[in-house]
């Protein structure tokens, strides 16, 4: 056996079925879950009409690099969203969703032979760290600081760490905090990417659902504005499950540096990683259309704005610049207990932030939060938010 196997930690959902293992939920509600991050809002029509179409296409391997309308696809919404003229041909890349691409990644680019680390935000999304360990990688946890908007201080990396970085993981929007990078950050991140020759991974698949009236700012379009036309060492990672509601399709594109999406390629084409052709002709759809993406976010914003307010009034939590999260600081400050009794008490699910996070330079960076993803209608997150409103009420008042 693979020997690295070993050194992979439980997935939070894991531990979180471990926790509940001993609680009984309270009876007297149904359950509402606002545990898992996973879009519920309805698939648009349009993306099931292309599917049921393209059943042609079972009858034929697909190719890796995907079908040539797909790419073009791919790079007009890179042009519509951020203002980028790509190259169809080098520098886009189908993938079967962002998940397995961020995990490939790593695989192509790590060169274990070299005492590699790997830099990831703190709390994360917990692949990085899985596609780090199974590369061959040591991982450095750069912690989400509360006063930068929850965004990491990367000055707080050491330049030895630097040293030894071959990947850079980037969640902007992030998962769990909803921070967006700003541009001085981006700066900061090709400045050092340039003086120490690491890859930057920039995950984006939150970049549609958004809370001010500015979209967030993509990593190729951050190194546009630098003027970084060839997007030197960096590979953005987009998909269409949050925002088209499919996660169940797999579909997502990597864009970026030419060279590096030549060998990521090559990696994918061993690892028989091609889209099916049903799939990149439904994508095609999706990618096309814009409308349903704006009804989406719209729907997101009037469920954000009527749930956030209940539960400001009574712990730390705000409005995110994006993402379908809230990062809300509990009273009393033990998440676990507080996810457990509110189970107990409520049968409302939360996850607790230190399951998203890891002890690093002395403390958890999640301690002390709790995600609730927005998932569900608005009726139900409305009447989850409630009843956390009434467990606070009755045990931290
Ligand atoms: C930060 C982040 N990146 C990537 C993914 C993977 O999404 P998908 O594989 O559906 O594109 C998720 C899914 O929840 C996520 O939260």
């Amino acid at each position: 056996m693979n020997p690295l196997l070993s050194s992979l930690q439980p997935y939070p959902f894991e531990r979180l079925k471990q926790l509940f293992s001993t609680v009984t939920p309270n009876p007297a509600y149904a359950p509402i879950s606002l545990g898992i991050g996973e879009p519920r809002h309805a698939t648009p029509q349009l993306v099931l009409d292309a599917l049921t179409k393209a059943t042609a296409h079972l009858a034929a391997y697909p190719a890796t690099a995907g079908l040539p309308a797909l790419r073009e696809s791919c790079v007009n919404w890179m042009q519509r969203r951020y203002s980028l003229k790509l190259d169809a041909a080098t520098q886009v890349l189908p993938v079967n969703g962002s998940r397995e691409a961020l995990f490939a990644f790593a695989q192509t680019v790590i060169d274990p032979t070299r005492d590699a680390v790997v830099v990831c935000p703190n709390p994360f999304y917990q692949i990085y760290e899985g596609a780090a360990l199974l590369a061959g990688a040591q991982t450095y946890y750069a912690p989400s600081d509360p006063a930068l908007n929850f965004n990491v201080n990367w000055d707080s990396v050491p330049a030895d760490v630097w040293a030894k970085t071959q990947l850079l993981f980037v969640c902007s929007p992030g998962n769990p905090t909803g921070a967006v990078m700003p541009l001085s950050d981006w700066e900061k991140l090709f400045s050092l990417s340039d003086k120490y020759g690491f890859v930057i991974a920039s995950d984006e698949c939150y970049s549609e659902i958004y809370f001010r009236e500015e979209a967030p700012l993509g990593g190729l379009e951050a190194a546009a504005k630098l003027g970084r036309a060839d997007f030197k060492n960096l590979v953005a990672f987009t998909s269409l499950s949050k925002r088209s509601n499919v996660p169940g399709m797999r579909s997502g594109f990597v864009a970026g540096d030419a060279n590096i999406l030549k060998q990521f390629l090559l990696y994918r084409t061993y690892h028989g990683s091609a889209m099916s052709g049903m799939v990149q002709a439904a994508s095609i759809a999706a990618w096309d259309d814009e409308a349903h993406v704006v009804a989406n976010r719209e729907q997101y914003r009037q469920k954000f704005a009527a749930v956030t307010p209940l539960l400001e009034a009574v712990m730390d939590v705000r409005l995110p610049d994006a993402g379908f999260y809230l990062w809300a600081a509990v009273p009393g400050g033990d998440d676990v207990a507080f996810a457990r009794d509110l189970l107990a008490q409520y049968n409302v699910t939360v996850l607790p932030g230190s399951y998203l996070a890891r002890d690093a330079q002395g403390f958890n960076p999640g301690a002390g939060r709790i995600r609730m993803a927005l998932v569900a209608e608005t009726a139900e997150c409305l009447e989850a938010a409630q009843r956390i409103v009434a467990f606070i009420q009755k045990n931290h008042s």
